[in-house]
């Protein structure tokens, strides 16, 4: 069957974003922070990662990246210019705690401090992603995520913000992907800490981090002085119909809840924490394998959550073929990409991701914690930096997301990633995902076209698109 070219699809007609969609743009410690080992700072597992030769591009490392640790108020400026309503960014786990746990570093938390008052004082809503892959070298050596007490040190990690940073901090993001630094970081080993695990003891990290993020949520829960939004960010590819066709649908949405060998799924994560059980086909994937998981356990992981957090870019479109099999079609020549291959558009993969979650997991909020376009950007002649891609890519992929709000499909908000062109891990600084270009020679901030541009939406709530 020839797949369906987009322009035979429906247009997504949709309805105004509600007055509570939250506009936001999202940034994490690791790739923006850089004083890699400044005022107290544990190393991280990437602070090791990056000095294996070869790990990163051209070797790049984080130890500056775009100096937020020295410019974060210039950085808060920027936000207040382009008017974002919030900012999602993540603690560096080994700077609070340069042992992972123990002994508290007080200037790497008043760096935290300072950074949510000033997004308070600029009128910006802080969104606190615990974990955002900067796993501290120290807890790592003493057996990183397998060690059978990292729940616990992950819990007394969040307790310490929750204590410090709870009555200003009312959204918090637990876990960034666990699928990408189980999968990436512990069975392809292309990012920190670069291992190569068996299937026993990968299933065993999945395990570890699903009570760590009950655990995290138990603890800010008790410790926070003021009612808190808690959630968890999950991605994988997501799987949309080739066709609005039921059986197109039907093999999409089957083929979203699979569970991949590689655990880039999220089902492996999300029914576990929203349905209290794994997948009905992990056992199948992984025979014998399962981890055990006690009934306090379940307890635990099973923490209510107050919103679906989901990092989305691409999607595979699905068609159910003649033999009844759910089939994934390539795209078509010269669909349009971003400069790194696995960004294809597919501006429908929001809406179906919002679907397909809300009818599985329940009516809670769909909060997209990263959504955005790589590219190539310079400076131009004119001293600007045009991007007129990353306008469109963003545009459509909102467009998609509008039909969500015709459906009543309850939606949280969306981030853009990233606020700043950064360092994406393996990749280094090669691609630019940024709203505002940095030179990472000058460290010199400069809003793109598509700043501008984001600006005027969110000043529209997301009808001027
Ligand atoms: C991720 C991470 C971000 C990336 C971004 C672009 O989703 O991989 O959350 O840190 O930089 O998604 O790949």
């Amino acid at each position: 069957m020839n797949p369906t070219s987009r322009s035979s699809l429906p247009t997504p007609s949709g309805g105004a974003f509600p007055d509570s969609f939250v506009w936001g743009a999202a940034t994490a410690a690791y790739q923006i922070e850089g004083a890699w080992n400044e005022d107290g700072k544990g190393p991280s597992v990437w602070d090791m990662m990056c000095r294996k030769p070869g790990a990163v591009f051209r070797n790049h490392t984080g130890d500056v990246a775009c100096d937020h640790y020295h410019r974060h108020r210039e950085d808060v400026a920027i936000m207040r210019q382009i008017g974002l309503q919030a900012y999602r960014f993540s603690v560096s786990w080994p700077r609070v705690l340069p042992d992972g746990t123990g002994c508290l570093n007080e200037a790497g938390l008043a760096f935290y401090d300072r950074l949510v008052d000033d997004l308070l004082e600029a009128g910006i809503e802080p969104y606190l992603t615990l974990f955002h892959w900067d796993f501290p070298l120290a807890l790592y050596q003493r057996g990183g995520w397998l060690n059978a007490d990292s729940p616990h040190w992950f819990s007394e990690y969040a307790a310490l913000l929750g204590r410090r940073l709870g009555d200003r901090v009312k959204h918090w993001i637990t876990l960034n992907e666990p699928q990408c630094f189980t999968g990436l970081g512990h069975i392809q080993g292309l990012h920190a800490p670069g291992d190569k695990l068996e299937t026993g003891q990968v299933l065993r990290l999945v395990h570890h981090s699903l009570v760590a993020h009950g655990r995290a949520v138990q603890a800010l829960r008790e410790v926070c002085r003021q009612p808190v939004k808690i959630g968890i960010s999950l991605t994988s590819q997501v799987c949309v119909p080739a066709t609005d066709a039921v059986a197109d649908i039907e093999a999409a949405r089957e083929s979203y809840f699979a569970v991949d060998a590689g655990l880039f799924c999220v089902s492996m994560w999300g029914d576990p924490i929203y349905l209290g059980r794994f997948p009905e086909q992990a056992s199948a994937r992984f025979p014998g394998k399962i981890p055990e998981v006690s009934a306090e356990q379940w307890k635990i992981i099973r923490e209510p959550l107050d919103f679906l957090g989901s990092n989305i870019y691409s999607a595979t479109k699905f068609t159910r073929t003649a033999d009844g099999k759910a089939h994934g079609l390539d795209k078509p020549a010269g669909n349009p990409v971003g400069s790194l291959g696995w960004l294809e558009l597919e501006p429908d993969a929001l809406y179906w991701a919002a679907r397909f979650q809300s009818e599985r997991y329940g009516r809670l909020p769909f909060l997209v914690t990263e959504n955005g376009f790589c590219g190539l950007d310079w400076m131009a002649r004119d001293g600007k930096v045009h991007d007129p891609q990353r306008i469109d890519f963003v545009a459509r992929y909102l467009e998609g997301l509008r039909r969500a709000v015709a459906e009543n499909i309850p939606l949280a908000g969306y981030f853009y990633w990233s606020l700043l062109d950064n360092f994406e891990w393996a990749e280094g600084y090669r691609p630019r995902f940024g709203l505002v270009h940095v030179d990472y020679e000058t460290q010199a901030r400069t809003l793109k076209d598509s700043a501008l541009w984001y600006k005027t939406v969110i000043a529209s709530g997301g009808s001027d698109l």
